[in-house]
């Protein structure tokens, strides 16, 4: 068989993507290799949400050309995939020649005859950026053997919601929820495959709605419920939520099902009303302050987290404690902070007052203080709790991984491991664990559990 190589930029949505892809071309002869000098076709799956993530993907385009230039090697297919590849099309291919192949998000079940076509005629360019009628979803093959316990289903794509500073509306197109039919099946087979823990995704993943059914709104809060009855899923997480689409079936879940985890990924952005309102996100913070209390009160340990956005034009001091404020209110359990990044064609690219850049550092490093001090705090309430860890992986520390309910990471000493099973089967089981230290970014416990 050829070789893959497969390089993922960018949010969860890309990797399960770039999954779909190899696991498309696997059908086609080609066989996924991590060793890039002896790949025959290269894909860079990337991401346009700000002007580094973009940039990267021309250094990699570099790159990848001195590597088979200096090493005398055949030249490979190289295809550029994902939001960048929508975003910036036959560019790509003006600014990096030796691209042979630019796909968008929506349209890479074309890969195959693409390549095919390359093959046969090496001085051929393709560029594929349409939004097909027959929705991606419907022409995958659901057999992705990723060999993972915690696996990704995308169920919604796209936005309609237009935040000003963002790309995605742009790159990933309109709202498109996939159909519950369609989502169970490639469940059910994900289970057959080893997969427990089931985390759907979607840019607003809580837009979600099955829209075949007219008569009962059937929703996300529906959807994890029925998630929930099938018997091999022992964990179910959702990420990434708009605070506009948080409804009570939702948060109504948190308490009734069990097998949902008390995390909750809720971007606010920032904690000033005026710089709201220029970024188009249609609700005030206080709003989002009542959606969490709210939430707290059907799931009272769960944690919340959020993104952020210092230095969007126009933010003022001012704005920026009402930002250092609402972190203080809420007291993260985690959170991704970022300086804003200039997207060309967004609303935000066209205001005045720009923010300069090392001001923009200074306000980023400020919240990120407090970000890092309220995790820190949230992670230290951890210890000495006992709770159940669904074990994914094994270290060469003599430690095996697992995420604690709230989403942190555990590492669990091998030693205090109650069964003497082989490894291999204790990854996908779920054990009681008791953490014993907290740091930044993760916990340490032991087993408790006497089987
Ligand atoms: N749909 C999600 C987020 C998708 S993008 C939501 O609505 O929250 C992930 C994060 O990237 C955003 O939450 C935002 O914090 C950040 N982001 C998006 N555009 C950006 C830009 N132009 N500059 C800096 N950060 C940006
Ligand atoms: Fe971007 Fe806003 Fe849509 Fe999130 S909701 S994907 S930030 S436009
Ligand atoms: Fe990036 Fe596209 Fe995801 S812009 S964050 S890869 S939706």
């Amino acid at each position: 068989m050829k070789k893959l190589f497969i390089k993922t930029y960018g949010c969860q949505m890309n990797f399960y993507d770039s999954d779909h892809m190899s696991n498309l071309l696997h059908d086609h002869g080609y066989e996924k290799s991590e060793e890039i000098k002896e790949a025959d076709l290269i894909i860079l799956n990337t991401c346009h949400i700000r002007d580094k993530a973009a940039e990267k993907m021309y250094s990699d385009l570099g790159r990848i050309k001195k590597n088979y230039e200096n090493n005398n090697l055949l030249k490979p297919i190289i295809a550029v995939a994902g939001c960048v590849a929508q975003a910036e099309g036959k560019e790509i291919i003006k600014r990096s020649p030796w691209v042979d192949l630019v796909v968008g998000p929506q349209a890479y079940t074309d890969l195959p005859k693409l390549i095919e076509k390359i093959n046969k005629n090496s001085k051929k360019k393709e560029i594929s950026l349409k939004f097909p009628e027959i929705p991606k979803f419907d022409s995958l093959k659901f057999d992705r053997k990723t060999g993972k316990v915690s696996d990704f289903v995308t169920i919604q794509e796209g936005c309609d919601k237009f935040c000003s500073f963002c790309v995605v509306p742009f790159t990933r197109g309109p709202e498109y929820s996939r159909s519950k039919k369609s989502i169970l099946e490639e469940i059910k087979i994900m289970t057959q495959n080893g997969v427990k823990e089931i985390i759907l995704l979607g840019q607003n993943v809580n837009a979600w709605r099955d829209y075949s059914n007219k008569s009962k709104i059937y929703n996300l809060g529906s959807l994890i419920e029925d998630i929930a009855k099938i018997d091999e899923i022992l964990s179910i997480r959702y990420t990434t939520s708009h605070p506009l689409d948080m409804d009570l079936d939702l948060i109504k879940a948190h308490k009734n099902v069990e097998k949902l985890m008390p995390y909750l990924h809720l971007p606010i952005q920032s904690g000033s009303d005026n710089i709201l309102k220029k970024m188009n996100r249609k609700h005030t913070a206080s709003e989002y302050l009542k959606i969490i209390e709210l939430v707290k009160k059907y799931r009272e340990d769960i944690a919340i987290s959020s993104d952020f956005i210092v230095g969007h034009p126009g933010e003022t001091k001012e704005d920026h404690h009402k930002t250092l404020e609402i972190i203080n209110e809420v007291k993260f359990a985690s959170s991704y902070s970022f300086m804003y990044s200039e997207r060309s064609g967004t609303k935000s690219s066209e205001l005045d007052e720009n923010v300069d850049d090392n001001l923009k550092k200074t306000r980023l490093y400020e919240i990120q203080n407090i970000l890092n001090h309220y995790q820190l705090a949230f992670n230290k309430k951890m210890e000495n709790l006992d709770f159940p860890v669904l074990i994914t992986d094994k270290n060469k520390n003599y430690q095996f991984l697992g995420r604690s309910p709230y989403n942190q990471t555990v590492y669990i000493n091998e030693e205090t491991l109650p069964v003497k099973k082989p490894h291999e089967k204790l990854i996908g089981s779920i054990f009681n664990v008791k953490i014993i230290k907290s740091n930044q970014n993760s916990l340490l416990g032991n087993f408790t559990n006497n089987d």
